[in-house]
């Protein structure tokens, strides 16, 4: 008799004694972990790294938006461990594949950790897993790479193992859309694929979004994010504009949001960062120069995002020249280095560009920002200096690039001998009309 491994992996969903995996725990693998955790699975997270698999051990989070008291408690009861052993992939019932996906140096898709992570699956898959593959990809990867890695081992896909692909959404710092109640989408190579992917999700996630293919759930993350870079290359064009015009684009902005429909609110500043929106289109944009396709949206937006750090570092240029002073040798403060507000990730952020731009052109560099203490990242080695009447007197000039909530935007305004504001936030947003 043949086993219905589909039958088993529901029920073990439904009992939550399914044993998971999490590959890779980081911003996307922990905050994964501890919400299946808490829905009551035991989870067992699989890292490279053996300073992350000893703090989660030791009941210590290493990701901002997972308090350690949080980890502490699932660790403690048992429902959390983490191990650096590969072998043990054979455990888990379901194995959630959340490792990185950067960009080569020649800004092509590195696929070598989805790789790496598909192998080590292989080398130990069994009969009754189900493999799901979080990791922000280009269309195929799941059926193209995986599914034939996978399948060596002589498992048939939807009977013997499933697999799908399930984009993660997670916008670290949202305090108020977490990996639970941001609706999930799911793929699955067969229809039992997404059937027990969703079956192992839910008790986890609120709400669910099937879609028919692993293809098709891989492009409404690469959407997504080529929708965001988009709109923000859009509305950084439109801030060079009204620049050129002598109009404020933040009243044009306010303006048009206050019609009610077919407009959304997109804000400029001095370019994209982090581990999606800049990287993401571009594994859309590869796998579809193999085809022969130019995505034309993507280049553009890509290059008018990469341009605004030069924009916002020729605003400091000008702001000096006001004061009678040339770049070299000013003291230039820059507040905020982080990628986005109050987050403590630092991966692409365009204050490292104006960073290098202004210490290329001379200027002493500083920089204040409460997430991150010291900033050492190719030749940039900086360590956060207060925010205070003193440091900000102390510089020629000084740029916001970062607009975390907690900092005296008045003082810095009040202190501050030039100020450069890629955020808007010392003028603040104008009332509309
Ligand atoms: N950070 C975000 O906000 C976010 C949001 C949505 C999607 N994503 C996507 O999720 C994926 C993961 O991103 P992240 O930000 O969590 O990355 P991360 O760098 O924070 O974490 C990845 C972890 O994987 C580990 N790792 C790498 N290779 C491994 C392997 N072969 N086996 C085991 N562990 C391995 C690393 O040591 C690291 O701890 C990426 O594809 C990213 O594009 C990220």
């Amino acid at each position: 008799m043949t086993t219905n491994y589909e039958a088993q992996l529901l029920e073990k969903a439904k009992s939550r004694t399914a044993l998971l995996g999490i590959v890779g725990l980081g911003y996307v693998g922990l905050p994964l972990a501890v919400e299946l955790a808490e829905a009551g699975y035991r989870v067992v997270g699989f890292d490279l790294s053996q300073r992350v698999v000893d703090l989660i051990n030791g009941g210590r989070s290493h990701i901002q938006d997972i308090p350690t008291e949080r980890l502490a408690k699932l660790v403690k009861a048992g429902r959390i461990s983490a191990t650096t052993d590969l072998a043990r992939l054979r455990e888990p019932d379901g194995v959630a594949i959340c490792v990185p996906t950067p960009l080569s140096k020649t800004r092509d898709p590195d696929i070598s950790f989805v790789s790496a992570a598909t192998d080590s699956v292989a080398r130990t898959i069994r009969p009754g897993q189900a493999i799901i593959l979080q990791s922000t990809t280009y269309p195929g990867t799941t059926r193209e790479l995986m599914l034939p890695a996978l399948e060596k081992s002589g498992l048939k896909v939807g009977t013997d193992f499933f697999l799908a692909f399930s984009p993660e959404r997670v916008d670290p710092g949202n305090p108020k859309y977490n990996t639970r109640n941001t609706p999930k989408v799911v793929g699955g190579v067969t229809p039992a694929c997404t059937r027990v992917t969703m079956a192992l999700y839910q008790p986890a996630i609120e709400t669910l979004v099937e879609v028919s293919s692993p293809e098709a759930a891989e492009l409404v993350k690469l959407l997504e994010n080529t929708f965001r870079s988009v709109n923000i290359g859009l509305v950084n064009e439109m801030a060079i504009v009204c620049d050129k015009l002598g109009v404020d684009v933040w009243e044009v902005i306010e303006a048009a949001n206050t019609k009610p429909f077919g407009f959304m609110k997109f804000t400029p500043g001095p370019g994209v960062g982090g581990h999606c929106i800049p990287l993401d289109p571009h594994y859309l944009a590869w796998k579809m120069r193999t085809l022969n396709y130019r995505t034309r949206f993507i280049e553009l937006a890509g290059e008018i995002n990469a341009e605004m750090p030069e924009y916002w570092v020729e605003k400091v240029v000008a702001a000096l020249n006001d004061h009678q002073r040339s770049v070299r040798g000013s003291t230039v403060l820059v507040v905020g280095v982080a990628y986005k507000r109050d987050i403590d990730d630092l991966r692409e952020s365009p204050a490292l560009d104006v960073i290098r731009l202004l210490e290329r052109m001379g200027a002493v560099v500083r920089y204040h920002d409460p997430y991150i203490p010291e900033l050492h990242e190719d030749s940039v080695a900086l360590t956060s200096v207060p925010l205070t009447p003193e440091t900000v007197r102390a510089a020629d000039c000084v740029v916001i690039v970062t607009d975390h909530s907690k900092l005296d935007y008045a003082m810095v305004a009040r202190e501050a001998k030039a100020l450069v504001d890629t955020r808007h936030v010392v003028a603040g947003r104008r009332p509309a009309r």
